[in-house]
């Protein structure tokens, strides 16, 4: 077995036959060494599966390996990293397998050795997410990996050795081109098996706005007339704002107070027809609103332009259009 033994140090080198327990055994690893195995099995190098794994052991020996999968319903072949003294303990898993050429990787199909390495265990019939455990001389089954793949909507999977699914860890994810992560990054496979993901994906705003709802805004630094201000959005490729319901009109009052901003610009206006108000964006009536007490009074007849004013406690007043006030500029959120 000497010439088998060089060719498993070329790279990318593969080949299947029979092996002794000499070429995926430590040479310290009597166990592993052990005679029991009179017929090893078929042994792939450079060869392994991703995503493939039920179950992820770590500095566990080949042997261990294959009994592990053994004892796991659904394996049906392990990838062994003899460098990590890896096991991937393979499932039926047809979705997203991938194979790869991975140089220290090996993969064995479990079929090709015998059963009678893990004693009892070798006829048990657990059930999906379930491994065999031997206690005395009885057999149970316990619950052991998260059937399927976690549900992530816009995420990567961020794991160097592809996705696993054992009981009680966390797979590490990222998210997909440009979207915010919240929360952590990860998603767990839980003592219930069930997957539960800890984070979302979602779009963000560029640098200076602020996010609320699917809609991004921009709170002008400088005073400016209605025209201008409203000049001024467009030129950022927004709109001055539009308020469309009570939920929108409670957080821009928020924003107002956290800002320390005693009066703002909104887009509506009754510049056509006097006390028909209308929103400058889209020219639609105005159906939400939260006058203040008495407003909209149009003052002196000059006032034409609405505003949330912290006089009218954060309530719409009716303004004189050439007044300069901050303003808010709004846009859908982009991708
Ligand atoms: C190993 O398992 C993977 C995942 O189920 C499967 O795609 C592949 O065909 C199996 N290979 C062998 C040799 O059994
Ligand atoms: C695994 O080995 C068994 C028995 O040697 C064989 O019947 C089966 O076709 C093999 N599966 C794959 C995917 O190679
Ligand atoms: C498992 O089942 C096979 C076939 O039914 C039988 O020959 C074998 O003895 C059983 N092994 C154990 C450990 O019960
Ligand atoms: C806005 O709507 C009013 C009434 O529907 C209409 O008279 C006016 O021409 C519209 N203005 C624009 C700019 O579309
Ligand atoms: C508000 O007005 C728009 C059109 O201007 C209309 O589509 C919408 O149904 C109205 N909403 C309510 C609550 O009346």
């Amino acid at each position: 077995m000497k010439g088998v033994t060089s060719l498993f140090l070329l790279q990318n080198v593969m080949s299947i036959c029979s092996w002794s327990l000499d070429n995926v055994c430590e040479a310290d690893d009597i166990k592993c060494q052990n005679t029991q195995i009179s017929n090893p099995g078929e042994i792939v190098y450079g060869q392994c599966y991703r995503h493939a794994a039920l179950r992820r052991l770590l500095k566990v020996s080949f042997l261990t390996c294959l009994k592990e999968c053994m004892k796991t319903s659904n394996c049906v072949n392990v990838s062994y990293r003899r460098g990590w003294k890896m096991c991937d303990i393979n499932g039926n898993v047809k979705s997203e397998v991938e194979l790869v050429q991975e140089h220290g990787c090996f993969s064995s199909n479990i079929s090709s050795w015998s059963k009678t390495l893990v004693g009892k265990c070798a006829n048990h019939s657990c059930k999906d997410g379930y491994i065999c455990v031997l206690k005395g001389d009885v057999i149970t089954c316990e619950l052991a990996y998260c059937i399927g793949r976690p549900s992530v909507a816009n995420a990567l999977l961020n794991e160097p050795f592809g996705l696993s699914r054992d009981h009680g860890h966390g797979m590490m994810y990222k998210c997909a081109n440009g979207l915010k992560l919240s929360g952590k990054p990860f998603a767990v496979c839980h003592k219930t098996g069930i997957w539960k993901s800890m984070f979302i994906c979602e779009k963000s705003c560029e640098k200076g706005w602020i996010k609320f709802g699917d809609h991004c805004y921009y709170i002008g630094p400088d005073e400016k007339t209605w025209d201008d201000s409203k000049a001024d959005c467009i030129r950022k490729g927004s709109y001055l704002v539009k308020i469309e319901d009570a939920s929108e009109n409670r957080w821009l009052q928020t924003v107002m107070t956290d800002n320390n901003i005693g009066k703002l610009w909104i887009c509506a206006h009754d510049i056509g027809i006097e006390g028909t108000w209308c929103w400058i964006y889209d020219n639609t009536t105005v159906n939400f609103t939260n006058w203040g007490v008495g407003e909209p009074n149009n003052h002196e007849g000059n006032e034409n332009c609405a505003e949330l004013s912290e006089a009218a406690l954060y309530g719409w007043n009716d303004g004189v259009c050439t007044s300069v006030l901050q303003y808010i500029c709004e846009r859908q959120i982009q991708a």
